[in-house]
C-alpha cells in the first residue's frame, strides 16, 4: 500500500508533515482553511495535486463546523475561502482548477430553486470529499498509460528511468504521477532500475522520492542533481519521467527547478523526456510558459539544512522553486489520465476529453 500524505474522515483532516521526512513520520491536524493555507505555504504538504486536495479538504473541515443561514452566505464562504487558498503557492495550478470548479458548483446550487441551503451544503461537501479517491484513480490511469507507452516506444523491459523532485504518493492523494509511472512499470515487470535526483535546494528527491522507492522495495539509486549528464552518458538511461505544476496550452511545462536542465541534457543524449500530470494540472488559459508565475522561496531554504548553515552569512541568493521546460524538449510525451499526447496535440485532446 502506498503512503498516505493526506488523511481525512468526516470533517477531520491530518497531513503527514513532509518537512520531517524521512527522519520522522508524524501527522499534524489541519483545523480549517487558515491551517490549510499555512501547511501548504510551509510545504508540510506539497506537490500540485496534494496542495489542491489538502486545500479543498481544509475547506470541508470548516464546512463541517459551520452552518449557514442563506445559500448566498454559503456561496460567499466557499468562493472567498477557495480564492484565499490559491494564494499560498502561485505556480501549482491544480488548486486554481479546484477553486473554479467548486465556485461554479456553489454558484449553480445557489441559483437553483429546487434545493435548500442544507442540501447545497451537503452537495459541496460531497464534491470535495470524493477528491482523494478521484485523484488516486487518475494517478493509476496516468501510471498505466505511461508504462504502456514507454514499454511500446522505448523498450519492453529492462528499463532504467530517472525522475526529479517528488511526484509520488506524497505529492498526491496516493500512487503518484511520475512515480506512479514507475510503479506501473514495476507492476508490468518492465522496470530494471529507478533513479531519483536529490533535488536541491529542498531535497524532495532524496527526502521523499527515495523514501517512497525504499518503502516500495523498488530497485533504485539516488543521484545528486549534478550527476544527471554523467548518468545519461554512462548508464544507458531509458527515459526521464517528471511531474508538473502547470502545463500550458502549447505544452510548455512548469515543474521543480532543475527540470529544464534535465530536459536539455536528455535531448543531447537522445533520452525520451516525459511529463506525467493529471488534466487538472493543464492550464489551457495560458498560451505559453512565458505567462507562468514562478514562485520564489525564502533564501533560508537554500542556505541551511536542518538548521545547519551551508553558506556564509551575507551571501546573496536567488531561489526560484520552479522552471519552465519548453514543449520542444518534451520528446516522450505528456502522460495524462486520458492517454499520452504530444505537446502539439495536447490542447485538442484535453478539450475533447474533458468535454465528455
Ligand atoms: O515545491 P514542490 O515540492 O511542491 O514541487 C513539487 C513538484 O515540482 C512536483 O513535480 C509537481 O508538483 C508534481 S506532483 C505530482
Amino acid at each position: 500500500m502506498s503512503l498516505e500524505a493526506i488523511r481525512y474522515k468526516d470533517g477531520t483532516l491530518d497531513i503527514l508533515d513532509q518537512l520531517l521526512l524521512p527522519q520522522k513520520s508524524e501527522y499534524i491536524n489541519v483545523s480549517g482553511v487558515e491551517d490549510g493555507w499555512s501547511v501548504i505555504k510551509k510545504m508540510q504538504v506539497r506537490g500540485a495535486p496534494a496542495i489542491a486536495v489538502t486545500g479543498c479538504l481544509s475547506l470541508a473541515v470548516d464546512l463541517h463546523k459551520n452552518t449557514f443561514q442563506t445559500k448566498d452566505d454559503l456561496y460567499k464562504f466557499v468562493a472567498e475561502k477557495m480564492k484565499y487558498l490559491t494564494t499560498a503557492r502561485p505556480t501549482a495550478v491544480n488548486i486554481v482548477d479546484a477553486e473554479r470548479k467548486l465556485t461554479k458548483l456553489a454558484s449553480e446550487l445557489c441559483s437553483s430553486t429546487s434545493i435548500d441551503v442544507s442540501q447545497m451544503h451537503q452537495r459541496i461537501l460531497e464534491q470535495i470529499e470524493c477528491m482523494q479517491a478521484d485523484d488516486i484513480a487518475v494517478n493509476k490511469a496516468i501510471g498505466d498509460h505511461g508504462a504502456k507507452h514507454i514499454a511500446e516506444n522505448v523498450a519492453p523491459k529492462g528499463l532504467k528511468v530517472l525522475t526529479h523532485c517528488n511526484a509520488g504518493a506524497l505529492a498526491t492523494a496516493g500512487y503518484g504521477t511520475a512515480v506512479g509511472v514507475m510503479r506501473s512499470l514495476v507492476k508490468n515487470g518492465c522496470l530494471e532500475h529507478a533513479f531519483c535526483t536529490e533535488t536541491r535546494p529542498y531535497n524532495q528527491g532524496s527526502r521523499l522520492t527515495a523514501y517512497e522507492l525504499v518503502q516500495d522495495k523498488i530497485s533504485a539509486s539516488l543521484i545528486c542533481d549534478s550527476m544527471a549528464a554523467m548518468l545519461m552518458k554512462t548508464k544507458d538511461l531509458s527515459a526521464i519521467v517528471v511531474g508538473a505544476d502547470r502545463v500550458v496550452a502549447n505544452g510548455d511545462t512548469a515543474n521543480k527547478i532543475g527540470t529544464y536542465q534535465l530536459a536539455i541534457v536528455a535531448k543531447f543524449h537522445n533520452v525520451p523526456f516525459y511529463i506525467a500530470a493529471p488534466s487538472t494540472t493543464i492550464d489551457l488559459t495560458l498560451e505559453t510558459g512565458e505567462d507562468i508565475i514562478i514562485e520564489e522561496r525564502p533564501h533560508i531554504e537554500m542556505t541551511t539544512m536542518n538548521g545547519v548553515s551551508l553558506a556564509p552569512e551575507g551571501i546573496g541568493c536567488w531561489n526560484p522553486a520552479f522552471d519552465v521546460t519548453p514543449a520542444a524538449l518534451i520528446t516522450g510525451g505528456i502522460i495524462t489520465e486520458f492517454g499520452v499526447f504530444t505537446p502539439a496535440e495536447l490542447r485538442s485532446k484535453i478539450t475533447e476529453a474533458t468535454a465528455k
